[in-house]
């Protein structure tokens, strides 16, 4: 793997090869001193543009645990407060010498960009609504977990669709793995067009929650929307958002997920959120592992 922008480049066995490669990381992350040498002087970069908690934490994390040297950009406290470009920020970080860069970006297609500049790997850590390959490999790996496989189960992706790069990403690799994916939204919260999606879509919740082995909630993304596409918070909460009497309706195994930063609440109930079937911190626990893999395929040589 020279970079990974899409999770569709992967293909069903790339993405397969991944979660492999993730069990020897989850044991590495669970030992007393949860580090390997494999990527010993390589430097990983990460340059996020936009803001994140959990994805540069993981990456970071994912590194260190590797051994390799971390480098932290933060735009806001950068020199494109300066007026620096894109680009001449990626060639900059290059000439300090990194093996690879992590990059989060709110225009859709810029890692593509920066990867055409560089040398380095790079990694798509989130660009616009466009993409997040490595959250929906996490998302995989902890549904793989729990059920055993994707193949045949059904998920429902239900809230923000269209302004969601997570919501792409996991269509493309869950249905890779076999899934049926169904979105639930209102229309305003689809994307114009589902042609070409492998997917389903509905606007009732209630009757699609009994058939659902795994119920995938999105953050409402206001900073995204541009224009009202919601009477209120409560009304689509009323209508949407995973209630206690809702998570009933699951059956007892089917899993809550949710890709954070959670509005308890809004797309999911306070309570609910810490149900035995809500899956969401281990999605947080097993990204690292994700992201060792990812990092490990491109820069590591040898065994784990
Ligand atoms: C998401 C993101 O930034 O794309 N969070 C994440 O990376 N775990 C989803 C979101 O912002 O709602």
């Amino acid at each position: 793997m020279n970079h990974l922008l899409s999770v569709g480049d992967l293909g069903p066995d790339g993405i397969a090869e991944v979660l492999r490669l993730t069990d020897a990381f989850v044991e590495v992350s669970e030992r007393a001193i949860p580090r390997v040498p494999a990527l010993r002087g390589r430097t990983v970069a990460t340059l996020f543009f936009e803001d994140s908690t959990r994805t540069r934490l993981s990456f970071e994390t994912a590194a260190k645990r590797l051994s390799a040297d971390t480098m932290t950009f933060a735009a806001g406290a950068s020199s494109m407060n300066k007026g620096e470009s894109l680009r001449d920020t990626a060639m900059t970080v290059e000439a300090m010498g990194v093996d690879a860069m992590v990059v989060r970006h709110r225009a859709a297609g810029a890692p593509w960009q920066v990867a055409s500049w560089v040398d380095a790997a790079v990694i798509n850590a989130g660009d616009g609504w466009h993409e997040h390959p490595t959250q929906a490999l996490l998302d995989a790996y902890t549904i793989v977990q729990s059920r055993g496989s994707l193949d045949g189960c059904r998920v429902a992706i239900v809230g923000d669709v269209k302004h969601s790069r997570v919501a792409r990403s996991d269509v493309l690799a869950f249905t890779a793995l076999g899934a049926e994916v169904t979105l639930v939204a209102p229309a305003t919260l689809l994307p114009p067009s589902l042609e070409g999606w492998p997917v389903q879509a509905s606007h009732d919740l209630d009757a699609v929650l009994p058939k659902t082995d795994v119920v995938y909630l999105l953050r409402m993304q206001r900073e995204r929307q541009r224009e009202a596409l919601l009477p209120s918070l409560r009304e689509y909460t009323h209508h949407f958002g995973l209630t206690r009497r809702r998570a009933d309706l699951l059956d007892t195994d089917a899993l809550i997920m949710h890709p954070g930063p959670m509005n308890r609440g809004v797309e999911i109930a306070a309570d609910v959120a810490d149900l035995p079937n809500a899956v969401i911190v281990d999605q947080v626990r097993y990204g690292v592992a994700v992201r060792m893999a990812v990092l490990f395929q491109m820069l590591g040589s040898g065994d784990v």
